[in-house]
Order: C-alpha cells, then structure tokens, then sequence
C-alpha cells in the first residue's frame, strides 16, 4: 500500500504511522463498524476531483445508523475533512478515501449503546482493484459456496465492516480455487453480488443486474444503469440464476474500486468471446468519462479539491 502523509482522525489530521487505535476498541473484537471506499479522479483539466462524495458521506452515515451507531460528525463536516485529506495529502493525481466510523475504546461486552464512535478517514494511491490486465482483458470468477448475508441475519445495505467476514470468506475461496473474484448467492439461490462489487450480464442487447433486495445499494450500480439509459440500452433489474451467466454474451462488475470490469470466465464457462464485450467496453470507457469530468451530465458529481 502507498502510505500517505496525514489520516484524518475525529477532526485532527494525524501523521500516517502515529493513526492507531487501543487493542480493546469495541469494533476489534465485535466487528461493528462501518466504511465507505469512495474515489477520486484526476480529471481531463488537470485537476482532482472526488466522485459523488456526497453519496458515498451519505451512505457511511446510513450505515451507521443501521447498525446503531451514532456518527458525531455532520456530512458536510465529513466531506470537507476528505477534501481537506486529499489536499494535505497533495493527492493530486487521485486517490482511494476509506472513512471508517468504529466503536473506540471504553466498553467492553455486546451492548454497545456506551462505546465511543469514533470516524477515521484514510486516503491513498490505489490503482485498479482487479489489475490494468483485468480491465481490458476481463477477469475469472467462481461462484463460491458462501451465501451473501441474508437481510434476515445481517445489515445487508449497510457497508458494514461485519458484511466484510463474509465477503472475505467468498473471496479466498475463490482465489485459491485459482480465480480473481467470488460471486455469491442470495438465500434462494439467485446471484446476489460479488466479494466488493455489483454483477451485471448482457443478453441480446439487454444489460440485466440484480435488484439490492441481497447487495449493497450500489453507487457505481447506479451511475452505470444511468449510462446505459443515456446510451439508449434498456435496462432490467431482476434476478439471475446461476446457469443464465453461462450462456451470457457479456458479464461484468461495477464498484468503487473495480470500476467497471469485464468478466471472461465464470466456473470455467466461457463468457461470450472470452474478452471484453462491446456493451461492457462502451460502458467502462463512458465511465472513465464521467469520472474524469468529460460528460456534463455527470459534472455535479464532481468534487473539486483543486
Ligand atoms: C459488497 C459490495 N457490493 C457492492 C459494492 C459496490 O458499491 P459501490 O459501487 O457503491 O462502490 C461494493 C463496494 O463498495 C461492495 O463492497
């Protein structure tokens, strides 16, 4: 990992090596926390910007409240600390944002409604989550024998740090089982979502993705279910069964982090031609578009921090 100057820690920017937590915070040992992985862009102009920071702020503080914890921090004073992180930071040619809002140090035992919450917000260099060869080339995935959490026994629309044992769970199997991502089910069967990211296929000229009923409300879910509108695509959300993906002509991920991601393989299945579709590939590039602050439509998305 890039390491960076500064983590911005409860409203005082801490250096990098001294951000660190006592060994009894709650969210140590009882996993109730929660995160969001927001990103931003060097933009054609030469300058940065952070895209739909204010959805991404919104969502951390859903999720907390979700998982009962109440955030000190209003969400413009959470937007402004990132826009502050990234210029301290001088993360001018883009950067990954990961606010965390934990449980601290005081209270120990599962009633938490006493524990501190604490927010931390770390920012750093991170290039393309499933590697520059996986964005042009697509990648491999297995559907894993890990059910996603059903809304009955989790927080399933919270980016809860819980969420995150299962997600890790799918995704070792899969790479040990020699593929790049885990797809999970839903309790019924039905493809939920990957380890960190939203799954689309294409058939027949049809982009279908299943609806968040078992996924996390996906923000890049959003903006591409948008693009392909803008692109003249219809759109289905509804559920996908396992053996539909096989003879899918075009498979992909969207996400914060893989962007959007062709798939060329699932369960040793060949997806489509085995490389980046042509819906997928119009999406991807419309995508880095957007983000890069070249479509005006998308431009108020766009967070300038310099
Ligand atoms: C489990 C999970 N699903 C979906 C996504 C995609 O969400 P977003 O597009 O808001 O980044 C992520 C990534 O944050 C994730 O971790």
């Amino acid at each position: 990992m890039t390491e960076a100057k500064y983590i911005w820690m409860d409203g005082k920017f801490v250096d990098w090596h001294d951000a660190k937590v006592h060994v009894l915070s709650h969210t140590l040992h009882y996993g109730n926390g929660a995160i969001e992985g927001t990103k931003a862009y060097k933009t054609h102009d030469g300058r940065c910007a952070i895209f739909k920071l204010k959805e991404h702020t919104k969502r951390l503080l859903n999720s907390s409240k979700m998982t009962l914890m109440d955030v000190p921090f209003s969400e413009d004073e959470l937007n402004k600390a990132q826009v502050e992180l990234l210029q301290k930071n001088e993360l001018n040619e883009g950067a990954y944002i990961r606010p965390l809002v934990y449980l601290g140090y005081g209270v120990m035992g599962l009633y938490h409604k006493e524990a501190p919450v604490n927010v931390s917000i770390s920012a750093w260099e991170w290039g393309a989550y499933l590697g520059e060869e996986g964005l042009k080339k697509g990648v491999r995935v297995k559907i894993t024998s890990m059910t996603r959490t059903p809304n009955t026994s989790g927080m399933g629309k919270a980016k809860a740090v819980a969420n995150y044992l299962n997600s890790q769970m799918a995704k070792y199997e899969a790479v040990e089982a020699g593929y790049d991502e885990a797809l999970l089910r839903d309790d019924q069967g039905y493809i939920a979502e990957a380890s960190g990211a939203c799954f689309f296929i294409v058939r027949d000229g049809i982009i279908i993705t299943p609806p968040n009923d078992t996924s996390l409300e996906s923000i890049t879910q959003a903006t591409v279910i948008d693009l392909a509108h803008d692109l003249g695509y219809k759109v289905e959300r509804r559920r996908i069964t396992r053996e539909e993906i096989y003879i899918a002509d075009e498979a992909f991920f969207t996400g914060t982090a893989v962007e959007v991601t062709p798939i060329r393989e699932v369960d040793a299945r060949i997806i489509g031609a085995g490389e980046r579709g042509p819906i997928t590939e119009k999406l991807q590039s419309g995508y880095f578009d957007i983000v890069q602050g070249k479509n005006e439509k998308y431009a108020k998305h766009l967070t300038y921090i310099n």
